[in-house]
């Protein structure tokens, strides 16, 4: 059962003397805040020394909370396992690709290969269900923290390499069919048992891209593994409640469409300015929005995150101020704190949970803001999140999303295959995927992200599957059966499961879909660029196409850009912003898709009754109202900077 949207807060009580525990949660209750998080990092606290176990305060804790009508989610502690348990097993611990063993003194320091390390999260995750889920005010439970964060999804230890052998042996049976579908004969790789198989780390030069691809394919399952023997101890106690994983921004080492087969909802930490600041954008990006975040790359994971979610999601960890963790962590624009919890909940979050409740005055993390400063006094986003808060009862904002028109697939497989062989430097999945999703929000086109797995495009005006590393049986049956507008992007189809080319070359689709075969492929510098004539350039990877498509698009040296056959469209290369807008605005016409007239910097998007207009941009902003809108209900045509716009629609959307 999903819930209405409303706000939520980390808390760790364990950090504050017990005396303030009543205070701050009647504060919380002040402020308009329902979920509280607490736990995930506190097993120090809850098993001091082995077998002692004190969950004593912890209720205390749920007890106080409760009192104040709060619900708690509880997060199991297993990203931070004390002391004492790496004294235990010194092995659990993970070794990098140069085969160094990480220390203590941080977090996340455990391997997910390392068996009896998932037996100790399974007895904790044990200990704390049955100790906390007849508790009145629990709400919920998040696994661990952050799964994979600080790149602690591979691990080279002895323990992953035993795992990877059996994972091996399971996938292909024997070692003949493993040499034959890695292609082994080449350089003379060829294995006469799975035990001779090493991990693809400390080699002379690059491994088989396919031995590459199956480590970070086993590694990704081991997380999911990890992930369900939670589930399955929380689930059996609980079956009522959700348990939760919170993920991260542009981050994909592991497949989260797996990992969410075991999870009710999923949840993301949403720090858009800190995420800016140590992404791969423009400097003049980073410039133009410093203190507000990229106006897309929330919602671009508020979308991802739904499907992750089966249609379920919160964001876990909202910033509520400077971060601490990039190179520089500037101020958010006042309003901000409001404006990203407003711009979630229009994406169908449940629940927009601030990270954190007040700003610790010690460790690693006492430079990064709270609701709270360290001296318990406000911090500007305590207010904002007062007003969130007001402006839910008002606007009664509530409801799913309805389904988008437009779509965009995004693959795990395709993330981890590019970047193992990128034949470009630079060359991205995400970032192409990313740049589509961009240029068809410019106009306030809510979008839907679909996994691989989808097997109809049904109800969807256009769907893009932009660098699709190979066809699953799924997608080529959406394919065939989909009567819209279908982009598919560079490089998609051009690989078998096992990395090797296709028998038919890609974009490997049957002639009667797309008359079309990548003959040759031309990898250029990222400073060099081609242009397109009508606007825009092709950038990293161009194609050479044989085809008996129209041509749509071609660039200033007569190659074909973008190619057509009926409705099905092929872009042949990776391209700039402006190209990738010229794209998406041709299909946008060529479907005749509704459109919003959008002032630079200013995001819409529709749920339920309302939409939602943001400005991320540092100056007020004029609206257009839209033909479908019957009024504003909070803030109206002028959009001050870091402000938010609730029109009504005249017809539920
Ligand atoms: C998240 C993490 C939190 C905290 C926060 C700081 O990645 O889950 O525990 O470290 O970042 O921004």
């Amino acid at each position: 059962m999903s819930i209405s949207p409303t706000l939520g807060v980390c808390y760790y009580p364990e950090h504050w003397p017990e005396e303030w525990w009543d205070k701050d949660a009647a504060r919380m209750a002040e402020v308009g805040i329902k979920y509280v998080r607490i736990g995930e990092f506190a097993w120090s606290r809850l098993e001091p020394t082995p077998g002692d176990l004190q969950l004593d305060w912890m209720i205390r804790a749920m007890d106080v909370l409760g009192k104040h009508g709060l619900k708690v989610v509880v997060g199991t502690p297993t990203a931070t396992p004390p002391r004492w348990m790496v004294d235990k097993h010194p092995d659990m611990l993970a070794v990098d690709a140069r085969g160094q063993r990480k220390g203590f003194g941080s977090r996340r320091h455990y391997d997910f290969s390392h068996l009896p390390y998932r037996e100790e999260s399974a007895r904790i995750t044990q200990i704390l269900a049955d100790a906390l889920s007849d508790h009145p005010a629990l709400g919920g439970w998040q696994t661990d923290n952050e799964y994979g964060c600080h790149g602690t999804t591979y691990s080279y230890s002895p323990a992953a390499l035993e795992g990877f052998r059996k994972w091996l042996a399971d996938r292909y049976g024997s070692i003949e069919a493993l040499n034959q579908a890695w292609g082994n004969v080449f350089w003379s790789m060829e294995y006469n048992s799975f035990d001779q198989i090493d991990l693809p780390n400390l080699l002379v030069c690059e491994p088989n891209p396919i031995h590459d691809l199956d480590f970070r394919r086993y590694s990704s399952d081991q997380v999911s593994a990890f992930n369900k023997v939670q589930y399955d101890i929380l689930k059996a106690k609980r079956p009522d409640l959700p348990v939760i994983h919170n993920f991260m921004s542009r981050y994909t080492e592991f497949d989260h469409y797996d990992l969410a087969e075991t999870l009710d909802v999923a949840s993301w930490d949403s720090y858009p300015i800190g995420h800016l600041a140590v992404s791969d954008e423009t400097e003049d990006m980073k410039r133009q929005y410093m203190r507000q975040g990229d106006p897309d790359n929330a919602a671009f994971h508020h979308d991802l995150y739904r499907t992750v979610g089966h249609g379920r999601w919160w964001v876990m960890e909202q910033q509520p101020g400077p971060v601490n963790w990039a190179k520089f962590n500037p101020d958010p624009l006042p309003g901000m704190a409001r404006l990203w919890a407003w711009e979630a909940f229009a994406h169908g979050a449940e629940v927009v949970s601030y990270f954190r409740w007040r700003q610790a005055p010690f460790a690693q993390e006492q430079m990064h803001a709270g609701l709270l400063r360290p001296d318990s006094e406000p911090a500007p986003a305590y207010g904002e999140a007062s007003q969130v808060a007001e402006e839910l009862k008002l606007t009664g904002l509530d409801g799913p999303v309805g389904k988008a028109r437009v779509a965009l697939v995004f693959d795990y497989d395709s993330e981890w295959a590019w970047e193992v062989q990128p034949q470009a430097q630079g060359f991205k999945h995400g970032a192409h995927v990313r740049d589509i999703y961009a240029a068809f929000r410019k106009h306030g086109v809510d979008i839907d992200i679909l996994s691989p797995k989808t097997k109809s495009f049904a109800g969807y005006d256009i769907v893009a599957i932009p660098a699709l590393f190979a066809w699953t049986e799924e997608l080529r049956e959406a394919v065939a059966a989909f009567e819209g507008h279908l982009l598919i992007g560079p490089r998609s189809g051009s690989k078998t499961k096992n990395f090797s080319i296709p028998a038919r070359l890609g974009p490997d689709l049957s002639p009667n879909l797309l008359d079309a075969r990548v003959m040759r492929v031309d990898s250029i510098p990222a400073h060099v660029s081609v242009t397109v004539k009508g606007g825009g350039s092709t950038r990293l990877w161009r194609e050479k196409v044989e085809t008996r498509g129209e041509v749509v698009m071609e660039d200033n040296e007569g190659v074909p850009v973008l190619i057509s056959q009926g409705k099905l469209f092929y872009l042949t290369a990776s391209g700039d912003r402006a190209l990738m807008q010229r794209i998406a605005d041709y299909l946008i016409a060529e479907a005749d898709l509704p459109i919003l007239s959008l002032p630079a910097g200013v995001r819409a998007r529709s749920r339920g009754g309302f939409r939602i207009y943001v400005n991320y941009s540092a100056s007020g902003a004029t609206l257009s109202p839209a033909a479908d809108e019957s009024g504003y209900v909070i803030g109206g045509t002028e959009v001050p900077a870091a402000g938010v716009t609730v029109a009504k629609l005249a017809k539920a959307g």
